[in-house]
């Protein structure tokens, strides 16, 4: 079972340093976006990693089949253990994201964990289809992009939990379903427009949270990291 994935939205190592002290150097799976990755480079994950946790690493990439090739073979060489695309990028894009990851993959190391984003989790249907001019329910364009990454050989997608049950309908349990959105009962819903508990995502099928502001944000993270894990592990 995925340990729920803190998502580390900070603008800086230190920030991030501070905030991991509190959790008394229990291994973690951290999720690092675009906003520390861009300000600290690609030296944090092997800090990172030097400190005992795992890393999805969130870059959502989605430009053409190959730079997308080019750059997840340098990624692969970072040693997270979970990667993504766009799958708006289209299947050749995410097949080049595949086989740029497998050869940049170590020697006797695990080739990353490599994910497509649907739908955003901040997507409303409404905005979907005014917007991106897909006329059609959001969840139809989940399941659309989900089937797509399936078919394009990649491990699953990040998606919202109310969508999990319907792809593991269509695609199967196996295909992972990482999905953010989350949040603690009563915390604030903020720009996310389809969230769920950490309990009604595990009953939803979903094979692991992302949890964000509901714990880097509460007034003891740790705490609030330990009531997560409880309700996504008891649920
Ligand atoms: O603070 P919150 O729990 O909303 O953070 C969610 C995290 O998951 C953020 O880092 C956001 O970038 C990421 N994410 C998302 N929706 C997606 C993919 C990633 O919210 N579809």
């Amino acid at each position: 079972m995925f340990k729920p994935i803190i998502a580390l939205d900070f603008p800086s190592w230190d920030e991030t340093r501070a905030f991991l002290q509190g959790f008394y150097g229990e291994p973690l799976y951290v999720k690092v976006g675009m906003e520390l990755f861009y300000q600290t480079g690609p030296g944090l994950i092997a800090s990172l990693k030097e400190m005992g946790h795992d890393i999805f690493l969130d870059l959502k990439l989605h430009d053409i089949p190959n730079t997308v090739g080019k750059a997840m073979k340098g990624l692969a060489r970072l040693d997270a253990d979970m990667v993504n695309v766009h799958a708006a990028g289209g299947s050749e894009m995410m097949k080049a994201a595949a086989e740029g990851l497998e050869a940049g993959t170590p020697a006797g190391k695990n080739r990353p964990v490599l994910l497509a984003v649907t739908q955003l989790t901040s997507t409303s249907e409404v905005q979907m289809q005014k917007e991106q001019g897909i006329l059609k329910p959001l969840r139809d364009s989940v399941l659309n992009y989900a089937a797509l990454a399936h078919e394009s050989g990649l491990d699953g997608v990040v998606c919202s939990a109310l969508e999990a049950r319907d792809i593991t309908d269509r695609i199967g349990a196996d295909f992972l379903k990482v999905t953010p959105g989350i949040r603690l009962a009563g915390d604030d819903v903020s720009d996310q427009k389809r969230v769920v508990t950490p309990q009604k995502a595990r009953e939803l099928g979903a094979t692991a949270i992302v949890v964000g502001r509901s714990i880097t944000q509460a007034a003891d993270p740790y705490a609030a990291y330990l009531k997560v894990k409880e309700q996504w592990g008891n649920a």
